[in-house]
């Protein structure tokens, strides 16, 4: 991946100490906690992800991706996403985001999600990128929704949150559903999966 990311309104980078307040501000918000498993953060909480997103910045190859989401207007750390490495031999990826409230309703989720998958197809050869989301959590499952993914399931009390098992939705995309993603050879999406996964293993093993 070459970071950061620059969009139209945005700047995708690693975490760096300073993001300590804007980061604390937005993971302590029950508002933005709400739908996921871990938060709301306290201070140590934030001191320890800092921490950890930095030793994983520095790790090669680098399979996770924990990155800060700059508005560039103002130059202030408006939420964070994630895309970490799940089932690395099948190059499958799982994408979060998270934004403080007062950035909701302006696409910014959108944005950056759409400049996460161009990331993760064309630069780390994605094969297949999910998400799990909460059935209550409806402005999440239409970002992705708005973008392209597919519901691809529904997982039974899969997520502890906050002492309660939940269910989580699957969505998912795939490197040949992507403009970018389809630079590497594209397989009619008609095709049965397994054939979609045979070509990108060959792919992978340079057969
Ligand atoms: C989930 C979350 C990121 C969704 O945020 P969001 O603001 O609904 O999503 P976007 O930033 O893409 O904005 C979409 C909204 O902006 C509007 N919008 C305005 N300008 C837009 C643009 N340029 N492009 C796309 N949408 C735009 C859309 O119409 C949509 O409004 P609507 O919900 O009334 O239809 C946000 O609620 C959040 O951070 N939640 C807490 C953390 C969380 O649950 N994360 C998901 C874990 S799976």
């Amino acid at each position: 991946m070459v970071l950061p990311i620059v969009t139209p309104r945005l700047e995708i980078r690693d975490f760096v100490p300073g993001d300590r307040p804007p980061l604390y501000e937005y993971a302590s918000d029950p508002r933005v906690t709400q739908y996921l498993w871990w938060g709301p953060f306290s201070e140590a909480d934030t001191l320890q992800f800092l921490e950890r997103t930095g030793r994983d910045a520095k790790a090669r190859p680098r399979a996770n991706f924990e990155l800060a989401v700059v508005d560039r207007a103002v130059g202030r750390v408006i939420g964070g996403c994630e895309f970490l490495s799940r089932r690395s031999i099948y190059q499958e990826y799982e994408i979060g985001y998270f934004f403080r409230p007062d950035a909701w309703g302006r696409g910014i989720a959108t944005e950056t999600v759409r400049a996460l998958l161009d990331f993760g197809f064309s630069s780390i050869h994605a094969h297949r990128v999910y998400a799990l989301v909460d059935p209550d959590n409806t402005a999440s499952a239409q970002v992705l929704a708005r973008i392209g993914f597919r519901l691809e399931g529904h997982l039974r009390k899969d997520a502890l949150i906050r002492g309660e098992w939940r269910d989580s939705l699957v969505y998912a995309l795939l490197a040949d559903e992507w403009p970018s993603g389809g630079s590497r050879g594209s397989v009619s999406l008609s095709e049965p999966s397994n054939i979609s996964l045979e070509r990108t293993r060959k792919r992978t093993l340079g057969r």
